[in-house]
């Protein structure tokens, strides 16, 4: 099963993809993990990629692209994916549906994570993971079982990203208006596109999920 995930910054996008990996044995690809690692690698794309996340502007189509491209067909992606953070742009949507066509592949839904903006700067600027294995958490809603101890391998050691601030957030928010709401029509006008409520809490949202994907129509006639 290939699925995009779709909404703005703190949507959930994160959060459900890693659930749905758990849920359908499907790798969940999120474009902003792939840039950090890049960014911590010091390799160029990261050089590139550093200071124009850090302002909450996108980075350029043309690297995004070049990134994903190997990756979709990549052994872990054989029972399906996740894209989580990909496509954020008209150019990228139209390059991914090239991708998909070269490989034989296609979409089986596209869902789009509905949340008001006034709720995203709260939930990101609360957010945190850890530093070990990348689970995630939030100042309120998602704490540690144990104050200060990951639920999932046990570390001490948790981190921030450094664009999680109120600031980068408000820049995040106008780019992901401006640039990437424009690609809903454009899912919406191919079909096999959803919306969820993102303002449940996080079971409900899983839940929604879960209904569409064990309604989804049949692919041609089939
Ligand atoms: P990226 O890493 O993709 O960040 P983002 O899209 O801004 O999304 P987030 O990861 O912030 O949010 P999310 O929707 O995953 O929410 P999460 O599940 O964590 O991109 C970062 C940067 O990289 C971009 O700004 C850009 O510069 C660059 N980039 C990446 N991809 C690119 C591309 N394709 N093209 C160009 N540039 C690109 O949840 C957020 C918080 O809310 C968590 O604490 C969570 O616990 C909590 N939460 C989640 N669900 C709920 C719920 N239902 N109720 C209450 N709290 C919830």
């Amino acid at each position: 099963m290939n699925l995009i995930l779709l909404g703005p910054p703190g949507a959930g996008k994160g959060t459900q993809a890693k659930l749905l990996e758990t849920l359908y044995g499907i790798t969940q690809i999120a474009t902003g993990d792939m840039l950090r690692a890049e960014v911590k690698a010091g390799t160029p794309i990261g050089k590139q990629a550093q200071a124009i996340m850090a302002s909450g502007a996108l980075v350029p189509d043309e690297i995004i692209i070049a990134m994903l491209r190997s990756r979709l067909t990549g052994p872990d992606c054989a029972a399906g994916f996740i894209l989580d953070g990909f496509p954020r742009t008209v150019p990228q949507a139209e390059a991914l549906d090239q991708m998909l066509d070269q490989a034989g592949l296609s979409l089986d839904a596209v869902i789009e994570l509905k949340v008001d903006d006034a709720a995203l700067t709260d939930r990101i600027a609360g957010r945190f993971s850890c530093a070990q294995c990348g689970a995630g958490y939030h100042d309120e809603w998602k704490t540690a079982l144990v104050p200060g101890v990951c639920d999932v391998c046990g570390s001490h050691d948790f981190v921030r990203r450094a664009d999680d601030n109120r600031e980068t957030v408000a820049a995040r928010l106008v780019a992901y208006h401006a640039q990437t709401a424009p690609i809903l029509p454009y899912y919406a006008a191919q079909g096999r596109f959803f919306q969820v409520d993102g303002m449940a809490p996080m079971a409900d949202v899983t839940r929604e999920i879960e209904i569409v994907l064990a309604t989804l129509p049949p692919r041609d006639g089939k």
